[in-house]
């Protein structure tokens, strides 16, 4: 990896090419994005023994921004997204989402914070042992807080908004192709209305038809 280059690109999604040298966004500087920042990335340092994964790197991500890293394998954007979610934590830099550090808040807020993004991981992966209806709602289980009949309409609405039939509803994730459990791993980390979704690789494994077809239904969310 050349020192020059960033070892990982930062580019609008759906535009094609690179942002801006370095990844840096200037805020209102491309029109539309209005606000405060919701991810910002500041001075962040991984190393991991003589494996310097990121060096000094700044992100910036506005309200309505579909933004893209890009990065050959093993160049940090797994980690990058985990160091945002807060499962890991950089070896220096700060990273604030909806304004608020991840490092010193309190649990609480961290907590509620965590429900206001969804997240498509690299597998992808659902619960094996359960069907399509329980994977989807499990993030609403764990609130607690709504009815079944509510739950029920909840679920069969993100099956249509990704195009999954509700009939699949009670089908297990080994009887469905791997498209459709990208779709089903969507449909749960949008069933609580995110404001923000992240997506690791959400094409792998898809076949060139199907990665399209996932990127057009992820463009018109
Ligand atoms: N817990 C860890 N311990 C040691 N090295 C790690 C750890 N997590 C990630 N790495 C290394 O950090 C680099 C970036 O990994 P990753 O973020 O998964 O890359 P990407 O998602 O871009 O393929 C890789 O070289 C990986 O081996
Ligand atoms: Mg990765």
């Amino acid at each position: 990896m050349s020192q020059d280059e960033p070892d990982v690109q930062v580019v609008p999604g759906g535009q094609g090419g690179k942002r801006s040298e370095g990844g840096q966004h200037k805020p209102g500087g491309q029109g539309g994005h209005e606000g405060d920042p919701v991810i910002e990335v500041s001075g962040l340092w991984t190393v991991f023994g003589d494996n310097v994964v990121h060096r000094d790197l700044e992100l910036t991500v506005m309200p309505g921004e579909v933004v893209s890293l890009v990065g050959g394998s093993g160049s940090g954007k797994t980690t990058l997204m985990r160091q945002i979610l807060g499962l890991e934590h950089p070896h220096r830099g700060s990273i604030k989402v909806f304004g608020i550090p991840l490092l010193g808040s309190h649990p609480l807020l961290l907590r509620k914070i965590r429900r206001r993004w969804g997240v498509l991981s690299q597998e992808g992966a659902l619960y094996s042992a359960l069907p399509v209806f329980e994977n989807i709602v499990l993030p609403l289980r764990e609130l607690r807080a709504f009815d079944e009949g509510f739950i029920h309409d909840m679920v069969m609405l993100k099956l249509d908004m990704v195009d999954i039939e509700r009939r699949h509803a009670w089908k297990m994730p080994a009887d469905l192709s791997g498209g459709m459990i990208k779709r089903i791993a969507l449909a749960r980390a949008l069933v609580l209305e995110p404001e923000l979704l992240f997506l690791d690789e959400p094409t792998a494994g898809l076949d060139p038809d199907r990665s399209e077809s996932f990127v057009k239904l992820i463009q018109s969310l």
